[in-house]
């Protein structure tokens, strides 16, 4: 006994969708049962067996030509014949009467995979899309070439079926080679591209036709994040809108924040201000190659303030803020030395970031003897993205060590470790390299 409640098949359509077109009556049974009897039918095993189980349709409603007398029990039966033997020896015993009902499914019954399902032709059907990514309001898919025709009609139902969407667009294959982000076109939906996005608790806005953003990227942020001590100052190399640098300054981590897209760094700075950490994080918009050459000695010659513990929320600082009108300061206050030592680079740009690790060597050189031993007697650590198309561990870990190794200049040794981020395409896989700088790269006077 089942009930065929799939959409009607509508093909042809073009856009705008006419919504009125998905109806589908479906005739049943319904027996009449005083309310007080409800409990005990619904646990009746011929009930059971026969009652309707459609999602989101309601198996017991009020009688319409008697809305305060009994109830109406659905059943997945369009006549009699239907119902197995013991469904009708219960019923002729225990109901009120069986009464004809129309189940009337429309539009908004089905879910957005059926709809489009049904608007496509059959041999589209399997493999259709399904699901979408979300950035702030703006839901983006990735269409094959042979959905395309469908394109509106897919955004419309994804837009109308999921309330949070306010855009909908499809990801073109061409990515800005430089700034990594992506080409799109609107599918439906208002062309509002300026996102809000929440990640790790913090508020990331940003336009998303003009700079980078991965939510599939939001581990990976997470891993390095928690690497780091609140105390650490941390050097963000291709920092975009601030996915590691700003849950970090949250943390009480103070970060230089670089990125060459100057979107990105325009939202970087305003991402630090709405996040209240703008007093801990330094943005600027230069190459990368330059930034690590230059940030220990600008960290020198300007220090963060020392750590003052993790960012606290408004309610908490304006407390604290009464408090201290209240405490006499001490003579004695006994004043933090500043923050002047990097800790960690980061280098999220997996394309090409192993490139630019020759331009670690000699970052120290030019630093005074008495600076580096005093600051650095410890090296920091370096996290360097990268893609291998060599998928076996042990091959990728060769492959990466080779091509970082050979732009160091140098063996890398201590605190090595890899990690696999994730699998970009089937022979395509990013990975974590982390390793402490070698003290002979970063004082090479060559
Ligand atoms: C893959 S994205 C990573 C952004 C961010 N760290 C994240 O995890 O989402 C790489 C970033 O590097 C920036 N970029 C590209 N080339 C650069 C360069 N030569 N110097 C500095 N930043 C660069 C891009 O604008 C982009 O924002």
């Amino acid at each position: 006994m089942c009930l065929d409640a799939s959409p009607p098949f509508i093909v042809g359509l073009t856009a705008p969708l006419d919504k009125t077109l998905f109806r589908k009556s479906i005739p049943i049974l319904a027996a009449r049962f005083p309310a007080t009897k409800l409990g005990s039918v619904r646990k009746s095993e011929p009930m059971r067996r026969s009652v309707i189980d459609l999602p989101r349709v309601r198996s017991v409603i009020p009688d319409p030509s008697d809305p305060t007398g009994d109830k109406l029990v659905l059943l997945k039966a369009s006549s009699e014949v239907d119902l197995p033997t013991q469904t009708l020896e219960f019923l002729t015993t225990e109901a009120n009467g069986l009464v004809p009902y129309t189940l009337e499914l429309n539009y908004d019954y089905w879910t957005a995979d059926e709809i489009i399902q049904s608007i496509l032709p059959e041999e589209l059907r399997e493999g259709s899309p399904t699901g979408f990514a979300m950035t702030g309001h703006i839901a983006h898919i990735n269409l094959k070439d042979e959905y395309l025709p469908y394109k509106s009609l897919i955004g419309q139902i994804i837009l109308d079926k999921n309330p949070q969407v306010r855009t909908v667009v499809n990801k073109l294959d061409s990515i800005d080679t430089q700034f990594r982000f992506f080409k799109m076109e609107l599918l439906a939906g208002e062309p509002d591209y300026i996102v809000e996005h929440h990640e790790a608790d913090c508020r990331f806005t940003f336009d998303f036709t003009q700079v980078y953003w991965n939510s599939r990227l939001h581990t990976e942020h997470e891993r390095l994040v928690q690497i780091f001590n609140p105390e650490d100052v941390i050097a963000d190399v291709f920092a975009g809108v601030g996915p590691f640098a700003l849950p970090a300054a949250r943390k009480g981590c103070a970060v230089l924040a670089n990125d060459l897209n100057p979107q990105s760094a325009k939202y970087l700075s305003l991402n630090a201000e709405n996040n209240r950490v703008a007093d801990v994080v330094r943005v600027s918009c230069e190459d990368g190659r330059s930034f690590i050459q230059e940030a220990a000695t600008r960290l020198i010659a300007n220090e963060f303030p020392a750590y003052s513990g993790p960012k606290k929320s408004k309610n908490q600082e304006n407390q604290e803020r009464r408090k201290q009108r209240f405490v006499k300061p001490q003579a004695d206050d006994v004043l933090l030395p500043g923050r002047n030592k990097i800790s960690h680079f980061v280098m999220n740009l997996p394309d090409s970031a192993i490139q630019f690790l020759d331009a670690f060597r000699g970052i120290f050189s030019h630093l005074s003897r008495q600076d580096v031993d005093r600051i650095y007697a410890t090296m920091p650590m370096v996290h360097c993205h990268c893609f291998t198309r060599e998928i076996e561990p042990e091959n990728a870990k060769a492959d990466i060590l080779k091509r970082v190794e050979e732009k160091l200049g140098h063996p890398v040794t201590e605190d090595f470790s890899l990690h696999l981020v994730r699998s970009v395409a089937p022979n395509k896989d990013m990975y974590c390299i982390s390793f402490r700088l070698p003290a002979k790269v970063a004082f090479n006077s060559e």
